[in-house]
């Protein structure tokens, strides 16, 4: 195995980025942590987040000596991003909102950004929007629940559709005889509904999800990178029989 490269989310979220990593990079060697001990990482306190984010990821460095490693989470890069970048020598990729690609995409001027209640209060999101879509009448819209009924529907459960519908309804907007047209999906767990969303969506609109372009950026991030064996690791903060069931059905998630 070569030196891996390290994918974190606060929960199975960022397994939507490692899809595309995958897909780009077969020959990767992947490590994925899920800090589920620590999920959501919408309702922390920011400096409490940062702290705990920094800390965690000094031991998942030590213990495993990544090449890269992918923030695939929102909530944690649009805060943590420079605290790790500041800390640690190794690279950082981070996810966030797709404000610039939806700026580009509109042609109604209505964009809704999907994400947790934290990154939609962050500064980070709300300079992203000065500098890439000033003249772009942006929704934002922090849906409380949706990330923790992603977690569901990916441990197999049934998930009312109605929870779902009520979440996303204030991404639909329409003013003056025109309606959103392009909706960012700002939260790594969102791409996993985004089947369901289109089947309960009042009307039709462009889902932007970032994560083929996260991977795109890794790749010219570690070029140079010898090939590895195309292994990957799940790991995760709680212990496996702590996940419910679905997670482990498989057997293959490990205790950081
Ligand atoms: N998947 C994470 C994101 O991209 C956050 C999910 C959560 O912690 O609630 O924002």
């Amino acid at each position: 195995m070569t030196r891996p490269v390290l994918i974190f989310d606060s929960g199975i979220g960022g397994l939507s980025v490692l899809r595309h990593v995958r897909a780009q990079q077969p020959d990767l060697d992947l490590v994925y942590v899920a800090d589920h001990d620590g999920f959501s990482y919408s309702d922390w306190v920011e400096a409490d987040l940062v702290a705990h984010v920094v800390e965690l990821m000094g031991g998942l460095i030590e213990a495993h000596d990544p090449r890269a490693v992918v923030i695939a989470c929102n909530t944690a890069s649009t805060l943590v991003l420079p605290a790790l970048r500041e800390q640690f020598r190794v690279p950082f990729v981070g996810t966030v909102p797709a404000i610039k690609p939806a700026a580009r995409e509109t042609r109604s001027g209505l964009v809704s950004v999907l994400a947790t209640p934290g990154t939609v209060k962050r500064d980070y999101t709300f300079d992203l929007i000065r500098q890439f879509a000033p003249d772009i009448a942006i929704t934002l819209v922090g849906a409380r629940g949706l990330s923790h009924l992603a977690e569901r529907v990916l441990a197999g459960e049934d998930v009312p559709e109605e929870a779902i519908r009520a979440e996303i309804a204030p991404v639909f907007v329409e003013r003056d005889g025109v309606r959103t047209d392009t909706v960012v999906l700002a939260c790594t767990h969102y791409p996993f509904l985004q089947g369901v969303f289109e089947r309960i969506a009042p009307w039709s609109v462009t889902w932007i999800d970032p994560a083929p372009a996260i991977a795109r950026r890794l790749s010219t991030l570690i070029m140079d990178a010898p090939g590895g064996e195309g292994t990957t690791r799940y790991l995760s903060t709680k212990p496996p029989e702590a996940f419910p069931a679905g997670f482990d059905a498989s057997g293959r998630w490990e205790r950081v």
